[in-house]
């Protein structure tokens, strides 16, 4: 992580947070209970819980149990979410009415969120291209009662172009360097050459999102990691390759912006729109978002 530090004006608190364990957060399944019932359920199960400051249906609990093995999991009334997890499904503001692509969505922690926020009144297109994950996703989708949600198994690169969303979610496949409260070997960040290699498969995903979208159609672009060559160099040569412009994300949390300069090289300075969330920001992992609009 040592490379990030010229980017990290915080780089102490970035630093201690890092090596913190994860608070166990959940978000909370209107589909399927209250959030009355659910803190009614949490007091049952001994578990002390905090809401969110930015969504009402996230929750921070403290409890010694391991939180996948209840009865209220099982059933669906929760899911097991990191609180940084979240932007990129509020940064979307998923509509009733709309049709919607997550295009890399399994196991379906933003898929069945999506399902939630428009309840279950929006046509959800989750796909993935990892035959073994797309399992998980399914069960989840059906756990979590998300009933308006298709499931297909297209390669993304190549998501046939003859089906066209008001919106679409590209979570991409990334080195993951955010993660390292759950995984402390990423602490060191990712190898380079994984970091350039997987770069390329972002930047053809990211030109299908576009491809598939509506004129004037939204995509929010994220990943869960900090390497610039994942984040704002896919953005910056986007912006070069198809007619889209990058958006302010309208959220009241903390986070630090989009970074314009890397190692000499120059983007866009509209990138300094686009969203770095460091562990310190929201106690929770590190990730980068990005909104875009599709012009005409
Ligand atoms: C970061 S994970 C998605 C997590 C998911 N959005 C969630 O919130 O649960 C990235 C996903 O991209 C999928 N993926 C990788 N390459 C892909 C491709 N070419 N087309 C479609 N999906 C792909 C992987 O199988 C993986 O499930």
């Amino acid at each position: 992580m040592e490379r990030y530090r010229q980017i990290i004006s915080d780089w102490d608190k970035f630093s201690y947070y890092c090596s913190q364990p994860l608070p166990k957060t959940l978000r909370v399944n209107t589909l399927k209970v209250s959030l009355d019932m659910m803190e009614k359920y949490f007091k049952k199960l001994g578990w002390s819980f905090k809401r969110f400051d930015f969504c009402l249906w996230g929750y921070e609990v403290q409890t010694g149990d391991e939180i996948s093995r209840t009865l209220e999991h099982w059933l669906g009334y929760y899911y097991i979410q990191e609180a940084t997890s979240f932007i990129s499904v509020l940064a979307l503001q998923p509509q009733p009415g709309e049709k919607i692509l997550d295009l890399c969505a399994a196991p379906g922690g933003k898929t069945t969120f999506i399902a939630q926020i428009v309840n279950n009144k929006a046509s959800i297109w989750a796909n993935d291209i990892g035959f073994r994950r797309i399992r998980a996703l399914m069960a989840n989708i059906y756990r979590m009662g998300a009933v308006s949600v298709i499931v297909t198994g297209y390669n993304g690169l190549s998501f046939p172009q003859k089906f066209k969303f008001d919106k679409v979610l590209l979570d991409a496949p990334c080195s993951g360097e955010g993660n390292m409260r759950k995984d402390p070997r990423r602490v060191k960040g990712a190898e380079l050459g994984f970091i350039n290699n997987i770069s390329g498969l972002q930047k053809g995903l990211i030109q299908r999102a576009i491809d598939v979208l509506n004129p004037g159609g939204i995509l929010v672009y994220s990943t869960c990691t900090l390497a610039p060559e994942e984040n704002e160099m896919v953005i910056d040569y986007v912006l070069r390759k198809r007619k889209v412009k990058v958006e302010d994300i309208d959220l009241n949390i903390p986070y630090s912006q989009g970074i314009t300069e890397w190692n000499g090289e120059k983007f866009h300075p509209d990138l300094a729109k686009t969203m770095r969330i460091y562990p310190h920001h929201l106690n929770s992992g590190g990730g980068y978002i990005a909104k875009l609009k599709k012009i005409g």
